[in-house]
């Protein structure tokens, strides 16, 4: 059965895209799920930073038809895998964005959860994750800049035929940011959580490891794996009944995805769905 496959995305810069792919892995992990990450930021790449390795082969190689994707997928501290981008603008400059498809088909049926770490902006290899993976978590900071981008976001990837799952906050807005409730109300999105502002984050990433894996019980851990819990509860369920029948997947060959792909796509009919940007200042008075 092939993965159930996540698009972690938010077209602003830094609000934390990288660092929930990393936590949400790792308590998916914790919970017995076979993960892979797949980093399709291209440009920027910063797995190789936040998890300290440094890899031979990456998706740059992979995208570039230089390497099997299985010779480019890595075990990381947190009990999860990764295949990440390349930090060489050569190696952005000869990747083939298109293969990404064809890339996660070829290593899908290996996992539970593939989830795939998108750039900030809205390039090619940002959005086209939004539209193959069954379902994108919106990361957004609650400040109205912030917000703006993952309201359009949002629109981008239903224009798409993906699924949106929900916004998730993260870090702190100021004093005069409303409650993570109301804005995710404000963008029409259920609200997956909020991930406080926490020194345990850089910390963690100082380390080379998950904020979930080195400060268990930190804010921070402790809405990655609520976060988590919402988004896999059925699959987290699975593996805990099946626990050590899955298997090793680092390195194995290359396994073929099944027809009757049961991808549950809504495709929202047109933009006038989502919320109005004009409306944001009121709805977030912040910056
Ligand atoms: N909950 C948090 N508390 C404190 N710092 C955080 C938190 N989440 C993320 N950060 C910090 O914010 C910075 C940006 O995080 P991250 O790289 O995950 O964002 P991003 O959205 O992936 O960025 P980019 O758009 O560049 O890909 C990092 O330095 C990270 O340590
Ligand atoms: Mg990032």
């Amino acid at each position: 059965m092939p993965a159930r496959t996540l698009a972690v995305a938010g077209a602003k810069g830094g609000v934390g895209k990288t660092t929930t792919s990393i936590n949400l892995s790792a308590a998916l992990a914790e919970a017995g799920l076979e993960v892979l990450v797949v980093e399709t930021d291209l440009a920027m790449a910063n797995v190789v930073d936040f998890l300290r390795f440094s890899p031979e082969e990456t998706l740059h190689e992979v995208l570039a038809a230089d390497a099997a994707p299985r010779d480019a997928i890595y075990s990381v501290p947190g009990g999860f895998e990764v295949l990440p981008s390349g930090t060489t603008v050569e190696g952005f400059v000869n990747a083939d964005v298109t293969e990404i498809p064809a890339v996660l088909e070829a290593v899908e049926d290996r996992y539970d959860v593939v989830i795939f770490d998108t750039g900030a902006g809205v390039s090619h290899e940002s959005l086209l994750p939004l539209g193959l993976a069954d379902r994108t978590v919106i990361v957004s900071s609650p400040r109205v800049a912030s917000v703006r981008d993952a309201n359009k976001t949002a629109e981008l990837a239903e224009r798409l035929g993906g699924e949106v799952a929900g916004v998730l906050f993260s870090k702190s807005g100021t004093g005069r940011s409303p409650p993570p409730e109301q804005i995710a109300s404000y963008l029409e999105l259920p609200l997956l959580g909020h991930v406080p502002e926490d020194p345990a984050v850089p910390s963690a990433q100082d380390s080379g490891r998950p904020v979930v894996t080195v400060s268990p019980d930190s804010p921070a851990a402790r809405a990655y794996r609520e976060v988590a819990g919402t988004l896999f509860e059925e699959k987290a369920d699975r593996a805990a009944r099946t626990n050590g029948d899955s298997t090793t997947a680092h390195n194995q060959g290359a396994r073929n995805r099944p027809d009757g792909d049961s991808r549950d796509t809504r495709n929202r009919p047109d933009s006038d769905d989502r919320a109005s940007s004009g409306s944001i200042d009121t709805a977030v008075n912040d910056n």
